[in-house]
């Protein structure tokens, strides 16, 4: 994240622009000069997101107007989009200084946050390949002007820059080509990770997967000519009396293996296919900042999925690390193969709560489109409590049925299961398949293959990897609650 956030009780003396929130109805802030009839024959009358850049005053080079609507109606995910449309008007200053994060009445400390994850995600680049670095918005230096409760707005600010900086670090990885980002390298970046953010990491390769019993990852790594890895990351607050357990798909390049994708371009998407183990290490590196109370395990599993003399074929049977037997039927099904080793292993520790986060399934993007993921599992508390952190970070997610008969659609004549299940409700059998790795573990899975990529710059979304997720298991972990809901 290359923008930086202060607060001052008082305008600073010198930006490039100052920006001024306005409402949709009542007095326009005094000393600006213009009547609201004046600013309504320019085009601007306060509707949300809306902005007018005006000649500035004493050194700023402009005023820049914000509509913020009602400010009764506003909510703090409306600020957000708000507050990425000012960072979107304001690229080419190099500094602004802004009353925005006071414009909603009352919870000051989540509207700081809200204005500094709305800039800095608007603002968010990856240009780590383009020899032309010109294009980059200049907006680097943003000031928060808050005369009164600018303790809450400091903090606020700090959990803001907390979290979008995980995100940052997330679309940059998923951003990266991924010959530029093997198994190997995430798990080197996911150990020093740790090392900044008060994490142990155990990272595991081939010969140890192979000794634990990992067939899945070690199956799916099989055409490969880069070695597996999986990297577990251990988060231990003093005094923690939950656990969750957090699992993220890493296929760092997914091909469809022998089940051959075809040519066409969201297959360069692919190399974004490791986007949950991304969200999760994003996660990871930002609880301790965030001072969050409960202890997270995370187990990253990454390897490529390619096909080769020594790939996995169709008809090959894997026994995964809780024993049970897999038919291969669709290499390109190999999601759940990586997910089930890690979801076997989370089980083991007995956890209060297993989330996974993966891009598993054309099927949820079929049914959901690019807005939202998927979310299933066979827990109604765990599920509750994303649908929570859904509604408070903006990250969509809708629920798809957990809809045990289909089980029957897995079924194998050699082996305990197949790894697909035909040609229905897709993201549904995957999430059956997932579900008896999990076991009695509450649990829920989150297919991410729809928000996986923005086609578009739009709001705090800018095309590309979106990081789908970090913010959304952030907040979860942050918030998240013992539950008494029995299985399903
Ligand atoms: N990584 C893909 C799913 C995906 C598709 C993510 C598009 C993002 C955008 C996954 O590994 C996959 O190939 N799934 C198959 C499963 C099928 C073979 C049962 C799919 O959805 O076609
Ligand atoms: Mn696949
Ligand atoms: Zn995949």
């Amino acid at each position: 994240m290359r923008t930086t956030f202060t607060t001052s009780k008082s305008a600073p003396a010198k930006v490039d622009a100052v920006v001024i929130p306005v409402a949709s109805a009542g007095p326009i802030p005094s000393g600006l000069g213009y009547t609201r009839d004046q600013l309504s024959a320019l085009g601007f009358d306060g509707a949300p997101s809306q902005t007018l850049t005006l000649p500035g005053s004493g050194s700023a080079k402009a005023t820049v107007l914000v509509g913020v609507g009602d400010v009764k109606e506003l909510t703090a995910n409306g600020l957000r989009n708000i507050a990425a449309s000012v960072a979107r008007a304001c690229s080419r200053y190099e500094s602004i200084s802004t009353t925005l994060a006071s414009a909603r009445r009352g919870g000051a400390k989540e509207s700081a946050q809200v204005v500094v994850e709305g800039m800095a995600l608007a603002l968010h680049r990856w240009v780590e390949l383009k020899n032309d670095k010109g294009g980059l918005p200049k907006l680097t230096k943003v000031t928060f002007v808050a005369a009164t409760g600018t303790a809450e707005v400091k903090t606020g600010m700090d959990i803001g820059i907390a979290t979008a900086s995980a995100v940052c670090m997330a679309r940059d990885l998923a951003n990266t080509p991924p010959s530029h980002l093997t198994a190997r390298q995430l798990a080197d970046k996911a150990v020093a990770l740790a090392g900044k953010s008060g994490l142990k990491a155990t990272v595991y390769n081939r010969d140890q997967l192979i000794a634990m019993g990992c067939g899945g990852l070690v199956g799916v790594n099989a055409g490969s000519v880069e070695p597996p890895r999986m990297v577990k990351l251990e988060y231990r607050p003093a005094k923690a009396s939950n656990h969750v357990v957090l699992v993220g798909k890493g296929v760092m390049y997914d091909s469809g293996g022998i089940s051959l994708k075809p040519s066409d371009p969201s297959h360069a998407s692919m190399k974004m296919d490791m986007s949950g183990a991304a969200a999760v290490l994003a996660t990871m590196g930002s609880l301790r900042a965030l001072k969050v109370k409960t202890s997270v395990t995370a187990y990253l599993m990454c390897t490529d999925n390619l096909p080769s003399g020594s790939a996995l074929k169709l008809g090959d049977v894997l026994t995964m690390r809780n024993g049970k037997t897999v038919e291969i039927h669709n290499t390109d099904a190999e999601g759940r193969l990586i997910l089930a080793d890690g979801l076997s292993l989370g089980a083991e520790s007995k956890p209060d709560a297993m989330v996974d986060i993966a891009t598993l399934t054309g099927a949820c993007m079929g049914a959901l489109g690019k807005h939202m993921a998927g979310i299933l599992g066979n827990n109604d508390g765990v599920l509750a409590q994303l649908k929570a952190s859904s509604v408070r970070t903006d990250e969509l997610v809708w629920e798809l049925p957990f809809h045990r008969p289909y089980r029957s659609l897995l079924d194998s004549n050699v082996a305990d299961m197949r790894n697909i299940g035909g040609p229905l409700a897709g993201a549904t059998t995957a999430a059956l398949f997932l579900g008896e790795f999990a076991g009695d573990t509450p649990w829920a899975h989150i297919d991410m293959a729809g928000p996986m990529e923005a086609d578009g710059d739009n709001g705090w979304l800018n095309r590309g990897a979106t990081a789908y997720g970090t913010r959304l298991l952030i907040d979860f972990c942050a918030n998240f609650k013992k539950s008494s809901t029995k299985n399903k």
